[in-house]
């Protein structure tokens, strides 16, 4: 077994920490406080290959594997959680099904522009009425000549507002349940696809969420990704990947909460010492790292097993429930040790914390991993 990195491994780590602390970080804090969209960030990730790390250089992205891809989003996240998720978003859910079911045609319009960063995706799958059950979708679409007619709701869809390409879930045979579901990739400038509000979040603020509306939305029939009812297994397989962006986003925002809890208890002064003199706050801080490390290992199995195409929904699930759990855990800890200054905007200590939350929600609650985990252990 080996644990080193690659040279590219290591290589993209530095770029990714080097943005990061340069240029990330100095805005996170304002970028939470406004809620703006961080464009220039996401300009600068796609002249450094970030917005399409795992794809390959023929469609536009950095032609890396998976394992760079956790890197690199953990690095980000570290920095600013709101920017790793307009990052994953994109590199997992977006490039990564066009990649594997797109026509070539699909590839060359939708992937190139994707992966090289020049155009953003979002990724329509939860409905008012489907979110844990994903199989549950009433967005239609019906065949007309060339197009699918396609009607209903997406809501809860990180980057819609910014986005210029959707991946969207529909139902093209009600009657055959998961079965009938379909995925295309639509033009978000389309004729008869609207905006919800962007919705008011607890925490990722400068990432943007809002409904998707679809009102006889034409959808070129070349857009289909796969055949007619493969949407489902789709979007498992989607998800698959993105729980590994979503744990590596975890992993960085626990990471901030100990770096920020770390520098705070060596500056802190109670009793006449630096409070990390104190053996309460050693093992909140040793606990901390530890569940770090073993997230970070689950993460990169995950990671390593996707590049070798070995089925990894359960490693991703595990994954993405270790390291959203830890992040919180770590973002209640990181507080405490900052006492009533991690109550405060005045620290970064509360920002961690509510930026760790929506990881046990999104791509599956952590009740879902648990459910996709023990159905591989029953299987
Ligand atoms: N890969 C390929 N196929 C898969 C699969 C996978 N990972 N998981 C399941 N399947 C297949 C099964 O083999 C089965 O195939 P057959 O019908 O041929 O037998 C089929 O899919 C149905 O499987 P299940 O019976 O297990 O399906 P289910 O209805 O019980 O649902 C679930 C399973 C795990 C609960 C699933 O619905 C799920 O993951 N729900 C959570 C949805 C989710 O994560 N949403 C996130 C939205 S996106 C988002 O959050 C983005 C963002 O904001 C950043």
């Amino acid at each position: 077994m080996v644990f080193d990195l690659t040279d590219e491994q290591r290589m993209i780590q530095e770029t990714a920490r080097n943005f990061a602390q340069k240029e990330v970080l100095p805005v996170a804090a304002e970028l939470d406080e406004t809620g703006r969209f961080p464009a220039e960030l996401v300009r600068q990730m796609a002249e450094l290959g970030f917005m399409g790390v795992a794809v390959p250089e023929e469609y536009g992205g950095s032609g890396m594997d998976n394992v760079c891809y956790a890197i690199a989003m953990e690095e980000i996240s570290r920095a600013c959680a709101s920017t790793g998720v307009i990052m994953s978003v994109n590199n997992s859910l977006v490039c990564d099904p066009i990649l594997k079911f797109g026509s070539e045609e699909t590839r060359k319009e939708f992937l190139a522009p994707l992966a090289s960063g020049k155009n953003l995706g979002c990724f329509g799958l939860t409905e008012p009425g489907a979110g844990s059950d994903a199989g549950a979708q009433k967005t239609t679409a019906v065949r007309d000549g060339d197009c699918y007619v396609v009607n209903g709701t997406k809501n809860f869809i990180t980057n819609a507002p910014n986005a210029d390409v959707i991946v969207v879930f529909t139902m093209t045979d009600k009657a055959k349940a998961h079965k009938g579901i379909t995925a295309f990739v639509a033009d978000m400038k389309s004729k008869g696809i609207s905006l919800g509000k962007p919705e008011k979040k607890m925490g990722i603020k400068a990432s943007a969420t809002a409904s998707v509306i679809f009102e006889d939305v034409r959808v070129p029939a070349k857009n289909r990704l796969g055949g007619e009812g493969d949407g489902f297994k789709i979007a498992m397989n989607t998800l698959d990947g993105g729980r590994i962006g979503i744990a590596a986003q975890a992993i960085g925002i626990a990471r901030a909460s100990l770096e920020d809890a770390l520098a705070y208890s060596k500056d802190r002064k109670q009793f006449g010492q630096p409070i990390c003199d104190f053996q309460a706050i050693q093992w909140m801080l040793a606990d901390i790292a530890t569940e770090i490390d073993a997230a970070r290992l689950l993460t990169w199995r995950a990671a390593w097993m996707k590049d070798r195409k070995m089925r990894h929904s359960k490693e991703s699930a595990m994954a993405k429930l270790c390291a959203s759990e830890t992040a919180m855990r770590a973002g209640v800890k990181g507080i405490q040790i900052h006492g009533g200054y991690g109550y405060v905007r005045e620290y970064p200590a509360e920002r961690h914390f509510r930026d760790a939350k929506i990881t046990e929600i999104y791509e599956g609650t952590s009740e879902i991993q648990r459910l996709v985990i023990s159905s591989a252990l029953l299987r």
